[in-house]
């Protein structure tokens, strides 16, 4: 990031026209509240691309995505989590899930799915676009699997709540590269 320049007055485009990746990767930030705009089509399916070129054990991608911008659709999930608010702001949101259908290992699959998700949310982040990651909702996923009507190998693993940004989203703070390197490693 260069001198003296706010990253959070600049459009993501603009960031990534002086940066690179990274530069992307660290100022995403969680984006709670939306400015009720539309997102375009075409937006949402380069949303849906970054999850589906995510890596997968055996590249077996057990990712599946569903796209809800209704409304009344967003406010049946919405009470299945105590942060509805969000998903009830979002311009739409992404329901992700896992087809066991196609997993091979639980926890290898887990982890593909959670690429997939940051693959999405740093795509958005490019666009210019908001997303929160909700995982809160999975205290009650039978409930949403309900409302969805979801088909029984699909394994809900998270909401995705997508929106044009309205206000400033809240700083950003994380661990020292320090407090997460294993005991008994050293870097640099
Ligand atoms: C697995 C997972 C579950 C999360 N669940 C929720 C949630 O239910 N509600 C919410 O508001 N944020 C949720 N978050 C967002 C985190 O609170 C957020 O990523 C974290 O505080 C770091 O902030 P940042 O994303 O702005 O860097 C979740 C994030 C992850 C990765």
């Amino acid at each position: 990031m260069s001198g003296n320049i706010d990253p959070s007055v600049l459009t993501a485009r603009e960031r990534r026209d002086m940066s690179e990746m990274l530069n992307i990767i660290k100022t995403r930030r969680s984006v709670r509240n939306f400015s009720g705009k539309k997102l375009k089509s075409a937006d949402i399916a380069k949303v849906l691309e970054a999850g589906r070129w995510a890596p997968s054990g055996l590249n077996n991608q057990p990712w599946r995505f569903g796209v809800i911008e209704n409304e009344g659709l967003r406010n049946r999930i919405a009470v299945f989590t105590r942060y509805g608010s969000i998903i009830r702001r979002a311009a739409a949101v992404i329901v992700v899930c896992m087809d066991v259908a196609d997993s091979y290992n639980r926890d290898k699959d887990l982890m593909a799915v959670g690429a997939s998700i940051q693959n999405m949310l740093l795509e958005a982040w490019d666009l210019g676009i908001g997303t929160c990651w909700m995982g809160e909702i999975l205290n009650k996923k039978t409930g949403v699997a309900d409302a969805l009507t979801l088909d029984k190998d699909l394994d809900l693993l998270a909401v995705v709540a997508m929106g044009y940004p309205a206000g400033k989203p809240q700083k950003g703070c994380r661990k020292t590269l320090k407090n997460l390197l294993i005991k008994g490693t050293k870097y640099p």
